[in-house]
């Protein structure tokens, strides 16, 4: 069978895929020694290290709102409904049976339904609570530095349980999306991708189908 390579991770999503990657690990690991999980660094340090990947990570996220919406790379995540029983039997079911995938990537559909949502809900709610939580976090935790002391410092512990939920909820996709990344044509095909840029399709059916796409959207 031959193999086509088209080009399906441009240079910016593969850095900030990436960046976002080693950042939200950091932010773990140093997150779950200020919870008091393990010692490693010691609190000092990791309060200090989190904090500053915690700003590292709000730039990105600047950089990555401006390329989505220039880009129109957003519409990638528009959630729909077609194909997405399918995809989630696939997962359950036709995975473990050798099924084909029941949808193809294309530049211009990089995403399989399930993906979308998912990446959608990331998007626009996990990261933001995290964010939103740290930066309260922040504010409540160092009410002199920021200036702002009239904050309710009773209300931290909530603050702390939403943030610590959502860095488990972050730690459990990390660990799905790990695994799921190992299901593409072969273990390492989509790994290579996010990585070159470059993803090789199947047959030449594809081919048609990826060049019928674009000259649809062109
Ligand atoms: C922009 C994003 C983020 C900001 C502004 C932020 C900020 C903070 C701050 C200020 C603290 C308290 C540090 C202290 O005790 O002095 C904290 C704790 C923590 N952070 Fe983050 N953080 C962010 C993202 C993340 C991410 C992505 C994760 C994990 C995936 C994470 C996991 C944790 C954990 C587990 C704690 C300890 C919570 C506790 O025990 O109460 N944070 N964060």
């Amino acid at each position: 069978m031959s193999a086509n390579r088209i080009y399906v991770y441009k240079a910016f999503g593969r850095f900030w895929h990436w960046t976002q990657a080693i950042l939200i690990l950091f932010l773990a690991l140093t997150g779950f020694e200020v919870h008091g999980s393990y010692q490693f660094l010691g609190y000092r340090q990791a309060v200090l290290y989190h904090s500053t990947a915690a700003v590292a990570l709000l730039a990105l996220i600047a950089f990555a709102i401006f390329w989505h919406f220039t880009t129109g790379e957003w519409r990638q995540y528009l959630p729909t409904r077609q194909m997405l029983r399918a995809q989630v039997d696939y997962y359950l079911i036709g995975i473990f049976h050798d099924a084909p995938h029941p949808t193809k990537k294309t530049p211009l559909s990089k995403l399989n339904p399930l993906q979308k949502l998912v990446y959608l809900a990331l998007k626009i709610m996990a990261i933001p609570v995290m964010v939103l939580s740290g930066l309260f976090y922040m504010f409540f935790r160092y009410p002199q530095s920021n200036g702002i002391g009239t904050l309710n410092l009773g209300h931290l512990e909530r603050i702390a349980l939403v943030h610590t939920a959502g860095a488990f909820f972050l730690v459990s996709f990390v660990i799905a999306h790990v695994y799921l990344i190992t299901t593409g044509r072969t273990p390492v095909s989509n790994l290579k991708a996010m990585i070159t840029g470059y993803e090789d399709l199947e047959d030449e059916h594809e081919e048609v189908a990826v060049a019928a796409a674009i000259e649809e959207h062109a």
